[in-house]
């Protein structure tokens, strides 16, 4: 199939590529001049795993150019994902989406084929239906569904893993205006995926809502993990993994998302939440379970600052591990790490952080207040307190003698992901999010529950222990 792609951004330039990986002609377009030209010049301008050698593979494949009325008349369907930012509001602004309307609807007007238009950005729901359907019908003065087609078809992908997430997907959500673009766009997408997903195949306005609440049921199972292990952290022998581990086995709670430590962040949860809300407003109703999931998450930054005050005075140092909102992405938008970097520099503490990827972008956000190290070590350097902040996975094989030799005297080490708990610490006193148990004080069936998941069976050590049944799980 040809098809032309409209914003060559995070999501836009992986998906592109991969449509042109599956062997689609790809026409990818952007407004950024100097974007465009980076990529004809072979240059892969976002930094997404896996993406610079998928385009090295596909490029044969692809173009790239400004030129919207090319994109639409030499392609079968144009999929747009340029950036809705939440306005004032806390709705999503549909201006950039409305711009590209107006630059390819010329070429729509004049093209005498069928030809698919899809919008893969997050939209407020009734978006498409009440706004770009009557939009493209008097610009174009073409009927929506007879001449030409509008998909809502948005993607579930996660920055880090945006290519992989993109090939196998679980769900794959088609909001339509016709029966014939519905199909056109599912014959797309099962020559691209790798998985074999569920086809969700619905009218505009719902593939809108399902978009919006399947994030905000996400952050919901973020915040009942996080609050979970808030609690265990108070009742003695309680462990959040074991429980966690437990409910998530339950396949009407599923394991994903589920485990106690740090909350969302990122450009899509937080802004998804609010919108969610917004939209039970304008519906003349009121979402309650949506802001108090919010209230969850923002109280987590409050609970760890606290527990460093209890240890450190203001003045003192604290090494922070990690500053992106999750591992494997640059981007600190709406990062917990970064906000509680804010509050310690704000009550006068010397911060040193690390982290493998977002030190620049975070140096950005704090205006270069505090200390940036290029390696975790070093960030430990006469630290009172150390915080586990992103779990990426270069802080599991971290020498923790090296770092406690770092740190100052008397050194805490909070670990807001229990990646050290089994840790031979010589100097850190150590504190785990979600659990009152300390590393040599856990209960014997509370490992072997653990080891149960089909999950923990890989790991190599576990294995070679005789299969005990847990109690709780049989
Ligand atoms: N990044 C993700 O993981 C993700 C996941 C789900 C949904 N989304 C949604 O996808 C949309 C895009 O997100 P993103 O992260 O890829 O954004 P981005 O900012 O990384 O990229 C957007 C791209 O669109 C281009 N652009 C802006 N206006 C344009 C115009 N008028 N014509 C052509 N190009 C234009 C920009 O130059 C940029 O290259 C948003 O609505 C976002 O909510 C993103």
């Amino acid at each position: 199939m040809n098809v032309s792609s409209v914003g060559l951004g995070k999501l836009g330039l992986c998906s592109a590529a991969c449509f042109a990986s599956k062997g689609h002609h790809v026409i990818g377009v952007d407004s950024n001049g100097r974007h465009v030209d980076a990529l004809r010049d072979g240059q892969c301008p976002i930094d997404e795993t896996g993406l610079p050698a998928l385009l090295a593979r596909c490029r044969h494949n692809m173009e790239f150019t400004t030129n919207y009325g090319h994109a639409v008349r030499d392609s079968d369907i144009t999929l747009i994902t340029v950036p809705t930012p939440s306005d004032a509001t806390g709705r999503f602004s549909n201006t950039d989406l409305e711009a590209v309307l107006d630059r390819i609807a010329p070429a729509l007007r004049a093209k005498s084929m069928f030809h698919v238009v899809g919008v893969v950005s997050t939209v407020m729901p009734g978006t498409c239906e009440r706004v770009f359907k009557p939009r493209l019908e008097k610009l174009t003065g073409k009927l929506c569904g007879r001449d030409f087609g509008l998909l809502y078809n948005p993607e579930f992908v996660a920055l880090g893993s945006v290519v992989s997430d993109f090939l196998h997907p679980d769900l794959l959500l088609i909001g339509a205006s016709d029966g014939r673009s519905a199909r056109i766009a599912r014959e797309l997408y099962s020559t691209v995926v790798e998985s074999n997903p569920c086809y969700a195949l619905m009218g505009l306005t719902n593939a809108e809502i399902t978009k919006l609440s399947l994030n905000c049921y996400v952050t919901m199972k973020i915040s009942f993990a996080n609050e979970l292990a808030a609690i265990c952290e108070k009742i003695p022998g309680a462990d959040v993994d074991v429980v966690t581990t437990a409910i998530g086995a339950d396949v009407r709670v599923g394991r994903k998302y589920l485990k106690g430590g740090l909350g969302f962040g990122g450009p899509c949860f937080p802004r998804d939440n609010l919108a969610f809300q917004r939209c039970a407003e304008d519906a003349g109703t009121c979402a309650h379970l949506s802001p108090r999931v919010v209230e969850v998450n923002v109280e987590i930054v409050n609970r760890l600052c606290a527990m460093i005050r209890g240890h450190a005075e203001p003045g003192s140092t604290v090494a922070l591990l990690g500053l992106s909102y999750k591992p494997g992405t640059h981007v600190v938008e709406e990062s917990q790490p970064v906000m509680v970097a804010e509050k310690l520099l704000d009550a006068g503490y010397v911060v040193r952080m690390h982290d493998p990827k977002a030190l620049e972008s975070a140096a950005e956000v704090l205006q270069g207040r505090g200390i940036y190290c290029n390696c975790p070590y070093d960030a430990a350097s006469n630290a009172s307190v150390v915080v586990m902040l992103t779990p990426w996975p270069e802080y599991n094989r971290l020498d923790i003698h090296r770092l406690e030799e770092r740190a100052g005297s008397l050194p805490l080490l909070i670990d807001c992901w229990r990646i050290y708990r089994n840790a031979p610490f010589r100097k850190f006193t150590y504190r785990a999010f979600g659990t009152a148990v300390q590393p040599s004080g856990r209960n014997v069936y509370d490992s072997l529950a653990s080891i149960l998941h089909p999950d923990d069976r890989r790991r190599a050590p576990v294995l070679e222990r005789p299969p005990v049944q847990h109690p709780a799980l049989t």
